[in-house]
């Protein structure tokens, strides 16, 4: 006989979640068998979604960390084995609550998750590292958090967010690695090495779908979109994929950088998509004596805000101006967003107070664009 109650180990076990999944093992069918004897010594046996499942040192250290806790327990011993066909096949009608497959989760009415699909008139004015900074703060809140990388040829999102992480297979779902508790996906984690993605557009847009459809998301407060730059193809497929995404146009402070912007944000009146706002990026150059010194001008990101204020006819307002900061870059060059590595720094104060503001917006339908086209078009 046990010394230890059964439903004691198997609080203990409910409280382990799958480190990819990101729900208790229990829920997901995952523990075969646990066993205790009057010594106090557990077995568990635990069935990994697939065979080579990367994660299965940390879920048996967390499953043994678990078991320990609970009184009377002396020692733990973890199996692993592999869920047959089946198994896997009932797991992932359970995660996508028996909904039909390929289904894009966001575009469905009632989703509660807001998306912003992260744009700017031209590259490198920091989109790809206000998506990776307002993720991991966001996802430092406490929000559940999701960034697609959507600059299929540009990608940049995974080294900034320092993901090394394969996606787990599991049949035709896909399991996005997890890194800085944000949930992240992007084609180069398919492409070996650095190697180009040479696609046309509807190549594109079958990218952009299974990104969608075939990750598994879970239950997420905000999924960001890192969008290419400019109006091109990528931006209509998420118009089309999901009609609610928001627009958060990320522009310098150059006039010349914010005409273009401005195209890039008005892609939303034919979209029929909201504009969320401006991020204005390397808006100024802190010295050491404290002066601003404008590297690139000024007020362009203002100047978005209220021409597309003016040419959407809805109030568009600028979110927040975030200064050049080399920190910002070393964390995007090592993997460490700068909100998280260096939280105080003039650029993740910034970014920091940006996602706040989304934040307090984070869930709900209030405010929400249908993405209904008027009748008639
Ligand atoms: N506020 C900033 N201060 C310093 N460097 C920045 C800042 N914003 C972006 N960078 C750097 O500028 C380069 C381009 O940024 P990136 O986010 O890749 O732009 P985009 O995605 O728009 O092409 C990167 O090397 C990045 O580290
Ligand atoms: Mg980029």
């Amino acid at each position: 006989m046990s010394v230890v109650p059964r439903e004691a180990l198997a609080a203990a076990l409910a409280t382990v979640d799958d480190p990819e999944i990101r729900k208790p093992i229990t829920e997901l069918g995952m523990v075969e068998s646990c066993t205790c004897d009057e010594a106090g010594r557990v077995a568990v046996t635990i069935l990994l979604t697939v065979s080579g499942c990367p994660l299965k040192d940390k879920l048996t250290k967390d499953t043994t960390a678990a078991l320990m806790k609970v009184e009377g327990v002396t020692s733990v011993e973890v199996t692993l084995g592999v869920m047959s066909d089946e198994q896997r096949g009932e797991l992932k009608t359970k995660l996508r609550g028996g909904a039909a497959e390929r289904e894009v989760p966001f575009a469905k009415a009632g989703s509660l998750t807001r998306v912003y699909a992260v744009a700017s008139g031209k590259g490198g004015v920091g989109k790809s590292s206000v998506t990776a900074n307002l993720a991991a703060a966001l996802a430092a809140e406490g929000l559940k958090v999701g960034v697609v990388d959507a600059d299929i040829y540009g990608f940049s999102i995974p080294r900034m967010l320092g993901v090394e992480g394969k996606p787990t297979q599991v049949d035709d779902m896909i399991l996005p690695p997890v890194q800085h508790d944000v949930k992240v996906i992007s084609i180069g984690m398919f492409v070996p090495g650095n190697q180009p993605v040479v696609w046309r557009g509807p190549m594109l847009h079958r990218a952009l779908q299974q990104f969608l459809a075939d990750v598994f998301w879970g239950d997420l407060d905000v999924l960001l979109l890192d969008l290419p730059p400019g109006t091109g193809d990528v931006a209509i497929s998420v118009a089309q994929l999901i009609p609610g995404a928001e627009i958060l146009v990320v522009t310098t402070p150059q006039q010349a950088a914010a005409e273009v912007a401005e195209r890039a944000g008005s892609i939303a009146l034919q979209t029929h998509q909201r504009v969320a706002g401006v991020i204005e990026n390397m808006s100024w150059l802190e010295l050491p004596d404290g002066s601003r010194q404008e590297i690139f001008g000024s007020g362009g990101g203002q100047a978005v805000a209220d021409s597309l204020t003016r040419s959407i006819g809805a109030e568009v307002s600028l979110l927040g101006q975030i200064p050049l900061d080399t920190t910002l870059r070393i964390g995007a060059d090592e993997g460490m967003p700068v909100v998280l590595g260096q939280p105080d720094s003039p650029a993740a104060v910034a970014l920091r107070g940006i996602a706040r503001g989304l934040a307090s917006r984070a869930r709900g339908l209030a405010g929400r664009s249908l993405g209904l086209t008027p009748a008639g078009r």
